[in-house]
């Protein structure tokens, strides 16, 4: 690897992304692999804390390969960078074990996602799992056994990387100086609202567009946006300030939006025919990446062989890691 600082994110495999995951983040993944070494893993030891049935842990390797499809059609580029499977390289959980021998389990339960995730699930902190409460050990294994300097994320994973940065200084100081303190990569993305026009697009609750949509389907999805809801006739005037299509326009047809904003405002456009336009500027906007992850689908093994191949470099350097802390650790 070069001086050039190492990146290190993961995202849970839940499938195909939608654009929200698209604009969030990947797009910023794929333009930080031009000035740093980029190691991007799926976390599925992750998505096993919150499983809750036979058909979630059955599901885990497709939505892996729908997902790992949609990032290497976005351009995440295997000869540049490390794409692979967290539990394809197990050495990350020796070190998650390792490290959770340095952290307080008082740390633990007061990160606010943990919190949350608790109460998401309808459970309580004494039925919680285990591995739940050291999700963030495991997040700071992930990044921290590539020796990570930054870490490309969302606001709401700020607690976590805090969190990385305490294991990580308290490690360094019982142990010796070993791993560099990962700072939070922060990047000014919109926040994309989903079609109910309301909250953040998110997959569980339905109000996403995934990226890997066929055209037809695209139009289908966002024929079901919300929009200004007194435009109640076709000749009431709309309010485009409030109406998430009109916001999605900025994004999708850039050119468009001062026309849009017009013609809504005066009643000289319908919402059938505007949620059209947008439907077109997102199936323009996604063409070539949805050309390129079918011709990408049809080759045989390549997902795998792109997965193997980051494992392998994956392994060289957890390897080093591993032998490096049991050695600091007195194993
Ligand atoms: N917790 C992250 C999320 O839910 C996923 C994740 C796991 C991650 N390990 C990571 C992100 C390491 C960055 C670095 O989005
Ligand atoms: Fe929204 Fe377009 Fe309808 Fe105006 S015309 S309310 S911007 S969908």
């Amino acid at each position: 690897m070069t001086n050039r600082g190492t990146i290190f994110s993961g995202m849970r495999p839940t499938g195909r992304l939608h654009i929200g995951n698209y604009l969030g983040a990947l797009t910023n993944w794929v333009d930080l692999q031009a000035d740093y070494d980029c190691i991007y893993c799926a976390v599925d030891v992750h998505a096993l804390t919150t499983l809750d049935s036979p058909e979630d842990v059955r599901a885990i390797r497709p939505n892996i390969r729908e997902m790992v499809l949609d990032w290497l059609a976005a351009g995440l580029d295997p000869e540049r960078s490390i794409i692979f499977v967290q539990s394809q390289v197990p050495e990350v959980l020796t070190l998650h074990t390792l490290l959770s021998m340095v952290t307080p389990l008082g740390w633990l339960m007061r990160v606010p996602t943990f919190k949350e995730k608790v109460r998401q699930m309808s459970e309580t902190e004494e039925s919680v799992n285990y591995g739940l409460v050291g999700y963030p050990v495991l997040q700071t294994a992930d990044i921290i056994l590539y020796k990570a300097n930054a870490v490309p994320v969302g606001e709401d994973q700020l607690p976590h990387l805090e969190l990385a940065r305490e294991i990580v200084r308290r490690f360094n100081n019982m142990f010796g100086p070993t791993f560099p303190e990962p700072q939070a990569k922060l990047t000014e993305v919109p926040m994309i609202r989903g079609l109910d026009g309301q909250q953040k697009m998110s997959k569980s609750l339905d109000n996403h567009i995934d990226i890997a949509f066929t055209p037809e389907e695209t139009v289908k999805r966002v024929r079901t946006a919300f929009t200004d809801p007194q435009r109640t006739k076709r000749d009431i005037p709309g309010r485009p300030d409030i109406c998430n299509v009109y916001s999605l326009h900025k994004i999708f047809n850039p050119g468009d939006v001062d026309t849009v904003h017009e013609e809504c405002t005066t009643a000289a456009r319908g919402c059938v025919d505007c949620k059209m336009h947008l439907a077109e500027g997102i199936n323009r906007s996604l063409e070539g990446l949805r050309e390129r992850r079918r011709e990408l689908e049809a080759r045989p093994g390549y997902v795998d062989d792109v997965l193997e191949e980051g494992a392998r470099k994956a392994k060289a350097i957890g390897r080093e890691t591993i032998a490096e802390v049991m050695g600091k650790m007195g194993l």
